[in-house]
């Protein structure tokens, strides 16, 4: 069965409530902010912030409505403490130690990146450590090793761009609008991957990834001729960072002698990326991962599933636990 935890999601521009079983999901909403944020090409911190306020009550309880769930049923309430946006942040955290007060249920706090890794868990009760994972968001762009739950081993990440980032940025350039990403995916599919070649970055560690040469490179294009195939150019970028990413997990893989990868993030739901490590996944029998697309941008179910497993272990945050806007995976102390 597993605790039934109700996890709170406000780390950037989604309110985010869910309810879970151990890895079973009871309920999951979303409030997303995507159409306020679109007419200014990103996401504005005080516009999020201002915006979680006005949603989170009506989010809440229709994740417990929809879950049938009493507070007293609830084994604990687990929410994003970081990274993210601070304004954004605190008003999930300000609504979880509020109930957790209230209704006298223990506070697990969770890293976000924490919560994309267990976004897997939900698709793939079954699975269990160790196994190799890629976080591909807006912010973050990591190869993690992890041993067991909640020990972690970053290999590498990027030392500039995400790669979400790089997408919402090449996207900006050939006004495609925000979010970045699925606009991409879609002009991309019309077009020749290989009719651009772009550079892949250059990094001392091979785990490591660089993605503002690559912006560099597409806005080079862009202004040496603005009237090329923004299709091809779209598909191109989109194949390159596929090239990018399945060397950083075959390079990992080979290094841990590993053959699982779970691959999570927005970044995860991009098809190309899919069919690219799926061709890696067969050529040497290893095993890859991806959450199912609802689950691959921010949500709260995955929050609520890391949660429910770091109240199993007894890993349980005071009321005083305190918001942080970054931190790395591998040394975090959510408890104090
Ligand atoms: O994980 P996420 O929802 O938020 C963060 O924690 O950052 O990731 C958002 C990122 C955005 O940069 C968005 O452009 C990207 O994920 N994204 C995609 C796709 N869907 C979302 N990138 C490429 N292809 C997609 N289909
Ligand atoms: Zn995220």
């Amino acid at each position: 069965m597993g605790p039934r935890v109700l996890g709170i999601e406000t780390s950037c521009d989604e309110t985010a409530a869910a309810v879970v079983v151990g890895r079973r999901v009871l309920s999951s909403v979303v409030a997303s902010q995507i159409d306020l944020h679109q007419r200014f090409g990103g996401v504005v911190p005080e516009v999020a912030a201002r915006e979680h306020v006005l949603s989170i009550n009506s989010v809440l309880d229709q994740a417990m409505t929809q879950a049938g769930t009493d507070w007293a049923d609830l084994d604990a309430i687990a929410v994003t403490l970081g990274p993210g946006l601070v304004g954004a942040l605190l008003t999930g955290v300000t609504a979880a130690k509020t109930l957790s007060l209230l209704h006298g249920k223990p506070l697990v706090g969770v890293h976000h990146l924490e919560g994309h890794l267990y976004s897997t868990f939900l698709a793939e009760p079954d699975l269990e450590p160790p196994f190799v994972c890629l976080l591909v968001s807006g912010g973050h762009t990591s190869v993690v090793r992890v041993d067991d739950h909640g020990v972690y081993k970053t290999l590498g990440q990027t030392r500039d761009d995400a790669v979400g980032e790089a997408f919402d940025k090449v996207a900006r350039l050939m006004a495609l609008g925000y979010p970045g990403g699925p606009a991409i995916q879609q002009l991309a599919a019309q077009g020749d991957p290989h009719r651009y070649i772009l550079p892949r970055g250059t990094v001392e560690n091979r785990f490591d990834t660089s993605f503002s040469g690559l912006k560099t490179a597409v806005a080079r294009l862009l202004q040496k001729d603005p009237q090329l195939d923004r299709a091809d150019l779209a598909a191109s970028f989109e194949w390159t960072v596929a090239e990018i990413l399945a060397q950083r997990v075959q390079a990992a893989l080979e290094h841990t002698g590993l053959t699982t990868l779970v691959v999570a993030g927005g970044v995860s739901a991009n098809r190309r990326l899919r069919e690219r490590f799926a061709q890696l996944a067969q050529t040497r029998s290893w095993r890859f991962i991806f959450p199912p697309l609802s689950l691959c941008t921010d949500n709260a179910a995955m929050i609520a599933c890391a949660g429910a497993e770091r109240w199993r272990r007894g890993q349980v945050s005071g009321l005083n636990a305190q918001i942080f806007s970054r931190c790395s995976l591998d040394n975090y102390d959510l408890t104090t």
